[in-house]
C-alpha cells in the first residue's frame, strides 16, 4: 500500500477502507509517514468528508495506536462524561461525586485547561493536599471503595492523535467535524469508558459557534459511539455566556460545592442535572431518566451528594474540612467590583472573551507552561437576562494584583446592557441518541 494512493483516493471523494486507515495510522504514528502527507490527507478529509463508517474506522485506529486502559476490574457500568470545552464549566467537579452517590462508578481520567477554558484537574488541586497523582491499581480500588477517583493522564494513550492534532493546529484543519469528532471519540475509548455522555456546547465559549455545527459534531461522535461498542449520547448546551457564576479554579471548587448542597446558579445545576441522568440511566441505576433525576435531586437535598465529595477529597489527600469551611480555600487578595455603567438588561456576556480576562487575572494558562494562580478568577453577580441599575456590580473581579485597569476595559467590551427586556438563553438546545 502507498500514501500516495491513500491521499488520492480521498481526494476524489472515494470511501476509505479499514486497511487504508489502518495503514495510515499506523505509519503516521511510526514515523514511517512524513507530515507533508499526513497534512494532505487532513486536508483531503477537510475538504471531502468522512462516511460514518470511516470515522469509526479512524477512531478505533487512533484508539490502537497506543495504551488503553482496562476498567473491566471495576464493578459496574463505567459511564465517563466528556465536555468539548466551556467558560466556568464546573459540571465534572459536582457529576463525579454527584452521580457517585448513586453508585455509579466514576473513573476519570482527567487534563489540565489550556487558553480560557479551565481544566478538573487544576480546580481539584486547588484544594489544599489534593494529588490525582497514583498507581492504577490504587485508582482502581479507591473507585471500587468509594466509586469515585480521578487520575491525570498515565500510559501513553491515543499517540497518533496527539500526533495528528498538533499537525492540524499548524495546517489550518483542526476545525473538520470528522477529525473532531475522531480525535475526541478515540480518547474518552482508550480511557476505558463503557458509556459515554457528551456535552456539546454551542455559542461564543464554544469549540463550535454555530448550533447547527455543533449539532453536526454530537451526531458525529454519538454515531462513532455507538458504531463501536459504547452507548453514547449527546446533550446540546448554551455556551454564549459562562456556565453558572464562578469563573477561576477555587471558585468553582467552592461554586460546585453550592451545587452540590442545591444551592448552586440555576443554569449550573440544571445542566447537571440533565447530564447526570443521562448518565445514571446509561449506567442502570435507574429506569428513566425522570426517576434519575429525582433521586439526584434527593442527594444534593439530602446531603449524600456533599458527604460523597468529602469522602472523595479525603481519599485523594485532600483536606475535606474545605467541605464545611471554604475559607480554607485559596483567596485572592483583592475583590474587585465591575458596576454597570447604565441601567437595563444584561443582553450579552461573551463567553470566551470573559474566559480570556479570567485567564488574564492568572486562573488559566496561556501557554502549557504557564504557572496558574488557583485563587484568582471572577464572580458574575448578573447574567444575560438579568436587569440591572447603574453601579450595580456586574460581576467581582479576584485578583492578587490592584492594577486590573485593562482587565475591567476588556470586560467591559464584552459585556452588553441594552434598555429592553432580554429572555435568558435556552439552556439545553437538544439531546442525540
Ligand atoms: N478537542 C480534541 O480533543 N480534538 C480536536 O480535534 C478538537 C478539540
Ligand atoms: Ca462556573
Amino acid at each position: 500500500m502507498r500514501m500516495y494512493d491513500v491521499i488520492s483516493k480521498k481526494r476524489d471523494q472515494v470511501e476509505l477502507t479499514k486497511e487504508e486507515i489502518d495503514f495510515f495510522i499506523e505509519g503516521y504514528t511510526k514515523g514511517d509517514i512524513p507530515d507533508y502527507q499526513a497534512s494532505a490527507f487532513c486536508m483531503a478529509v477537510f475538504l471531502r468528508d468522512m462516511s460514518e463508517e470511516e470515522r469509526a474506522h479512524l477512531t478505533m485506529a487512533m484508539v490502537n495506536s497506543g495504551d488503553t486502559i482496562d476498567l473491566s476490574s471495576i464493578d459496574g457500568v463505567k459511564v465517563d462524561k466528556h465536555s468539548t470545552g466551556g467558560v466556568g464549566d464546573t459540571t465534572t467537579l459536582i457529576l463525579a461525586p454527584l452521580v457517585a452517590s448513586l453508585d455509579v462508578p466514576v473513573a476519570k481520567m482527567s487534563g489540565r485547561g489550556l487558553g480560557h477554558t479551565g481544566g478538573t484537574i487544576d480546580k481539584l488541586e486547588s484544594i489544599p493536599g489534593f494529588s490525582v497523582e497514583m498507581e492504577k491499581e490504587d485508582f482502581i480500588k479507591l473507585v471500587n471503595q468509594n466509586k469515585v477517583a480521578v487520575i491525570g493522564q498515565t500510559g501513553n494513550l491515543t499517540p497518533a492523535d496527539k500526533k495528528l492534532y498538533a499537525l492540524r493546529d499548524v495546517t489550518a484543519t483542526v476545525n473538520s467535524i470528522p477529525l473532531i469528532a475522531s480525535s475526541i471519540m478515540s480518547k474518552k475509548i482508550a480511557a476505558g469508558a463503557d458509556g459515554i455522555v457528551l456535552d456539546v456546547k454551542t455559542g461564543a465559549g464554544a469549540f463550535m459557534k454555530s448550533e447547527e455545527e455543533s449539532r453536526k459534531l454530537a451526531e458525529a461522535m454519538v454515531s462513532i459511539g455507538n458504531r463501536v461498542g459504547r452507548k453514547t449520547m449527546a446533550v446540546i448546551s448554551e455556551m454564549s455566556q459562562p456556565l453558572g457564576k464562578a469563573i477561576g479554579n477555587a471558585l468553582e471548587v467552592k461554586e460546585a460545592m453550592d451545587t452540590l448542597k442545591g444551592k448552586g446558579p440555576e443554569d449550573l445545576t440544571e445542566l447537571c442535572l440533565t447530564l447526570g441522568s443521562q448518565m445514571v440511566v446509561l449506567a442502570n441505576k435507574a429506569s428513566s431518566l425522570e426517576e434519575a433525576r429525582e433521586k439526584l435531586r434527593a442527594n444534593m437535598e439530602n446531603g449524600k451528594a456533599l458527604e460523597k465529595f468529602k469522602t472523595f477529597i479525603k481519599s485523594q489527600g485532600g483536606d475535606e474540612r474545605v467541605v464545611d469551611d471554604p475559607s480554607l480555600l485559596p483567596r485572592a487578595s483583592y475583590q474587585i467590583d465591575l458596576p454597570a455603567s447604565e441601567s437595563g438588561y444584561v443582553k450579552e456576556m461573551v463567553a470566551d472573551e470573559i474566559g480570556k480576562a479570567a485567564m488574564l487575572l492568572g486562573a488559566g494558562r496561556a501557554t502549557k507552561e504557564s504557572e496558574i494562580d488557583l485563587a484568582v478568577g471572577l464572580v458574575l453577580n448578573k447574567k444575560v437576562g438579568d436587569q440591572v441599575q447603574k453601579g450595580e456590580s456586574l460581576l467581582t473581579l479576584h485578583a492578587n494584583h490592584e492594577d486590573v485597569e485593562e482587565i475591567k476595559n476588556r470586560l467591559y467590551e464584552n459585556i452588553t446592557i441594552t434598555e429592553n427586556h432580554v429572555d435568558s438563553p435556552t439552556l439545553i438546545h437538544g439531546v442525540i441518541k
